[in-house]
């Protein structure tokens, strides 16, 4: 029998109120980022985007000696890993496909918390195959989705959207998406073509809301890069989570106070998570990479070094915890050696 409590995952009651939310990231979401967050005040972290076929397509391994509950494609990549302390888990599916849709998430059902749709991602990989933001213009597409997920599994079903170019629009789908009893409505406050770099519209979100009352959560994603950022985002706006992802990224701290100021103290943190669960070195230094671009440390000598650097023997010098290396490699269940394959996407 399997020790792992993830049998009772949907046992889980999932509340969006009052939530701080780590964003769906593709790569960066992976298990030791989520429980990174969740161990620094997060209460809801996403996976990274998974495409409905992929996950469809994967075989649960419970794996005993890491104790995780593993999706293995049949190439033998890991697809999506959780464990116990990967509390609250919210799978986030790309699809197009109420159909497939479906497959994928029954696939998962028993070991996650809820399901999330992406309808946000502008990238001309989803919105090409009719996913991420091609949902927005498709009313009748959304509703098929969302209440097909709705009716036929027994965890709570969210999505994600952008604004859409006017605020009676929006206004309009979230009625839409509302009624299919989605249990939560994450708002990227951008519009499809904005980018990053630009301002997130806190102000449209604020008058979306005070026009117009929800009976479901709406959680308000953008720009929230500072902790004091929750509080202001939410007392302007009045929605009623919030949703972080760069800001996330940069300090995994932000969810609670005292926020870590020392981001070498998370990113060693974050390579022993990492080594814990034998992350894939790919993805870790990737992760690695990133938090060190979102802190603006590309000209120091760790972001040199982690460039050439392959393995974690070699993350750990770098990050001088390499006599602590030794005590993961003897405590962990874990050889230093990743024993399946990892898929790198
Ligand atoms: C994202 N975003 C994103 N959104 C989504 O719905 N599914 C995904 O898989 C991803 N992947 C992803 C990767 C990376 C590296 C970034 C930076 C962003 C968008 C993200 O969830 C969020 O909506 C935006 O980044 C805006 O929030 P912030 O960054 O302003 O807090």
């Amino acid at each position: 029998a399997s020790p792992l409590r993830s049998l009772s995952k949907t046992d889980v009651v999932m509340d969006y109120y009052n939530k701080k939310i780590m964003a769906p990231m593709v790569r960066i979401g992976t298990l030791p980022m989520r429980l990174l967050a969740l161990e620094n005040g997060c209460d809801i972290a996403y996976s990274e985007e998974l495409i409905d076929f992929k996950v469809k397509n994967t075989t649960r391994v419970v794996n005993e000696k890491l104790n995780t509950v593993d999706f293995i494609s049949k190439d033998k990549s890991l697809t999506y890993r959780t464990c116990d302390a990967d509390v609250r888990n919210v799978l986030q599916l790309g699809t197009a496909s109420s159909v497939t849709a479906l497959e994928a998430a029954n696939v998962v059902v028993n070991d996650v918390c809820a399901i999330d749709i992406n309808m946000g991602c502008p990238k001309f990989f989803s919105v090409q195959g009719g996913m991420g933001s091609a949902l927005l213009s498709q009313p009748e597409k959304i509703k098929d989705i969302l209440s097909t997920l709705i009716r036929n599994l027994p965890i709570p079903v969210t999505c994600k959207i952008r604004l859409l170019a006017t605020d009676n629009e929006t206004i309009d789908l979230l009625k839409i998406i509302e009624n299919t009893g989605v249990k939560a409505i994450a708002v990227h406050a951008r519009m499809i073509p904005e980018r990053p770099r630009d301002p997130a519209h806190w102000d449209r979100l604020e008058n979306i809301l005070s026009n117009a009352s929800f009976s479901v959560p709406i959680i308000v994603n953008g720009d929230i890069f500072e902790h004091g950022d929750i509080a202001s985002s939410l007392a302007k706006t009045k929605a009623n989570s919030v949703m972080i992802a760069r800001g996330a990224i940069r300090n995994a701290s932000i969810f609670s106070q005292p926020v870590a100021t020392n981001v070498h103290k998370l990113i060693q943190r974050y390579i022993q998570i990492a080594y814990e669960n034998d992350n894939h070195a790919v993805n870790t230094k990737y992760n690695i990479t990133n938090i060190l671009n979102e802190n603006l440390m590309t000209q120091t000598p760790e972001f040199k070094s982690i460039q050439s650097a392959k393995d974690y023997p070699a993350f750990c010098n770098i990050f001088n915890i390499s006599s602590q290396y030794e005590k993961f490699v003897q405590s962990q269940k874990v050889e230093a050696k990743n024993y399946i394959s990892v898929s790198v996407q």
